[in-house]
């Protein structure tokens, strides 16, 4: 196992390169089970959940091959191409889905293609319950007949899903993606209604749309999807990735230093934005990314509340509750969306800072400085808030378990000494 060691107290300055979005590209990957044609994703992040994806598609009969050479770091290449000409298994094993929730995105594509699917439930994980029920019904309105037995879910529809009405009774990332990959190949009109609207599904809606797809109402609450009888291939540049902007921003204003986000797009961070802005950080569109500058300002604390978006995302929750920590003030974060989304308090208490959690909020009572530890990452949020908090604290932290932030952070320590941190990954024998 390895660990990251960071000496805090170095502002950051400089520019961070910011890559495509894990969370996009996932489901930009599943669509590749819609077509038979080719599917040419470009600005693919390397991180782990990437590989878990290509590889469950690959059980499924897709052939992933990412193009450039692999170097020293791996592989350089930023273009992915998928092909699934027919599916092979229609069985997602429990081997690959328990090491990825985001596994359960072949379902919709699958059954709307194939006419079943077989798929592992995917289970708990550490900030929260995380159910597919939604996932379920919404595939059941479009005609699925759905079983749970032996912790499968299997899906079938012999004679292919058909358009229906859904209203989504809570809003979920995931079963309006499951639900716009399977209404594109379902026979008539799909309306989605109380649909989520996070820009990870514009993209996705914009895939599918170059592929055949025919949807209406991208970017609302109501989506109408038109279904088609086959989708072709396409190319697709993936989004930037927003929550890893929004992580070095706040990287950056913690650290009171300044660094510009190349790549990034400032749209859609607005929520937390505008927080940033409230405890005193700049944060604006320079050179078609984002400025970030706290280096002549007093952090200022700010209060949060998660929200499905535009509302402030629940990914940036721990990176935003680790800057109150050393604000200036007093601030409430209140978690809205996932029920145990506070595993990083517990290790940031351990490097001094002043929380009370209470249900679903946190009450952060900022400090002079945080002091260096021994922390444990829990999952990949929570990891990127120690970092954020090492950065700033005294002396020396350790950041374990690391493999939770090689799912979602590429290069992280590369990135950060890039812009003066003293960070280094070092192997964890302890
Ligand atoms: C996506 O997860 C993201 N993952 C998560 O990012 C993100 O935290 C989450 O959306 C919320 O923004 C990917 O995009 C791969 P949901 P998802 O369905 O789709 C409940 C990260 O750190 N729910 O929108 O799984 C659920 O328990 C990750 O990158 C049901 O009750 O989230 C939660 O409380 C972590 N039944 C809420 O809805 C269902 O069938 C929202 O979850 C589905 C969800």
């Amino acid at each position: 196992m390895e660990k990251i060691r960071i000496r805090g107290g170095n502002p950051l300055n400089g520019v961070i390169r910011i890559g495509g979005a894990k969370n996009a590209a996932l489901p930009l990957m599943a669509a590749c089970l819609l077509t038979d044609e080719r599917l040419v994703l470009s600005n693919v992040p390397h991180l782990a959940d990437i590989t878990t994806m290509a590889n469950l598609l690959g059980q499924h009969g897709a052939r992933v091959s990412l193009e450039g050479a692999a170097g020293n770091g791996g592989h350089v290449g930023r273009v992915m191409s998928l092909s699934a000409p027919e599916i092979a298994d229609t069985t997602a094993p429990y081997d690959l889905v328990r090491k990825m929730r985001a596994s359960v995105l072949v379902l919709g594509p699958l059954v709307a293609r194939a006419g079943e699917a077989t798929v592992s439930m995917p289970g708990g994980c550490a900030i929260g319950t995380r159910p597919v029920d939604i996932h379920l019904s919404g595939l059941e309105a479009l005609g699925a007949e759905i079983e749970v037995e032996s912790g499968y879910i299997r899906a079938s529809a012999p004679g292919g899903l058909r358009g229906g009405r859904f209203v989504f009774p809570k809003v979920s990332v995931g079963a309006t993606e499951n639900m716009l990959l399977a209404a594109s190949l379902a026979r008539g009109e799909t309306i989605l209604e109380n649909a989520a609207r996070e820009p990870e599904i514009t993209d996705l809606c914009e895939c599918l749309m170059v592929m055949g797809a025919s949807i209406e109402g991208v970017g609302t609450a109501t989506l109408t999807v038109e279904g088609v009888e086959r989708l072709s291939g396409a190319r697709h540049e993936i989004m930037p990735d927003r929550i890893e902007a929004g992580t070095y921003a706040m990287a950056a204003a913690i650290t009171g230093g300044s660094v510009e986000l190349e790549g990034a797009r400032l749209s859609d961070i607005e929520a937390a934005a505008a927080q940033l802005r409230k405890t005193g950080t700049t944060i604006e569109t320079r050179n078609g990314g984002i400025f970030v500058s706290r280096a002549n300002a007093e952090l200022v604390a700010a209060d949060v509340e998660t929200d499905p978006y535009p509302g402030f995302p629940t990914d940036l929750q721990a990176q935003f509750l680790a800057l109150m920590t050393v604000a200036d003030g007093a601030s409430v974060i209140t978690e809205t969306i996932f029920e145990n989304r506070f595993m990083h308090v517990p290790e940031l208490q351990r490097m001094g800072a002043d929380i009370t959690l209470q249900g679903n909020a946190a009450i952060v009572r900022g400090i002079d400085h945080l002091t260096g530890a021994p922390v444990m990452a829990s999952d990949l949020r929570a990891s990127a808030s120690l970092v954020l908090a090492g950065l700033a604290a005294e002396g020396e932290t350790e950041v374990r378990r690391i493999y939770h932030l090689d799912r979602g952070y590429e290069r992280l320590e590369e990135k950060l000494r890039l812009v003066g941190a003293d960070v280094e990954r070092l192997e964890d024998d302890g």
